[in-house]
């Protein structure tokens, strides 16, 4: 079955301990954490002491996106902070390989995510090396945008660079529940919800109907 994860991005950032709380009670596989530093998008919320101050209140995993460039100098911080899983752009301009191992060296997951405009072929250097593929379904930088219908094309074809490798598929924007279930059959493993999860409650009702789209 897809796993939901749903994004804070959306979230009451007033109550994102008590938010964490509710999505863990809804169901939620796993929690979405955007961070985007002003540069690689035209967007900023949070660093890792955010991230270190709702740790306490969840056992589910931290999913944490880094919309930033030159993330090499911040993962420690976020993995101190509680990150499980650590999703890089392929686009910043940190060597990627580096990056990977910095991550699997703490034991951790380690995610690579491209923007709507890069190709799936750029991965597949990396994919024996990674657990997730995370691909943008809308520019990344805001919440509430229309998915773009190309991305299931590209879930399409890197399900089938992946094989029989062990890497999930995850979509991060617009999914909703039309767009859901058309990822689902494209071949997507995790869905990343923000707005449609968090504009119209209760979370539970909304993450189930994800979950059996
Ligand atoms: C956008 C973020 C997404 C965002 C998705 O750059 O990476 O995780 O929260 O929001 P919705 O689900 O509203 O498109
Ligand atoms: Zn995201």
């Amino acid at each position: 079955m897809v796993q939901i994860a749903p994004s804070i991005l959306s979230a009451d950032f007033a109550q994102l301990g008590a938010e964490v709380v509710a999505l863990e009670k809804a169901g939620a596989d796993l929690i979405h954490i955007d961070v985007m530093d002003g540069h690689f998008v035209p967007n900023l919320t949070f660093g890792a002491p955010v991230i270190r101050d709702i740790r306490s209140y969840t056992t589910l995993p931290f999913d944490v996106h880094l919309m930033m460039t030159n993330p090499i100098r911040y993962i420690p911080d976020f993995i101190r902070a509680g990150a499980d899983m650590i999703t890089v752009h392929l686009e910043a301009n940190d060597d990627i390989e580096t990056l990977i191992s910095l991550v699997k060296k703490e034991g951790k997951k380690v995610g690579l995510s491209i923007r709507p405009s890069t190709s799936v072929s750029r991965l597949l250097p990396y994919l024996p090396m990674i657990d997730m593929v995370l691909v943008m379904s809308v520019e990344p930088g805001f919440g509430g945008q229309s998915f773009i219908p190309n991305s299931l094309e590209k879930i399409v074809q890197l399900k089938d660079l992946i094989g029989r490798k062990k890497v999930q598929i995850s979509v991060d924007g617009g999914i909703n529940d039309i767009t859901a279930p058309a990822c689902k059959l494209a071949g997507a493993d995790i869905l990343v919800a923000g707005s449609y999860i968090f504009k119209h409650p209760p979370y539970a009702t909304q993450i189930d109907k994800l979950k059996r789209a």
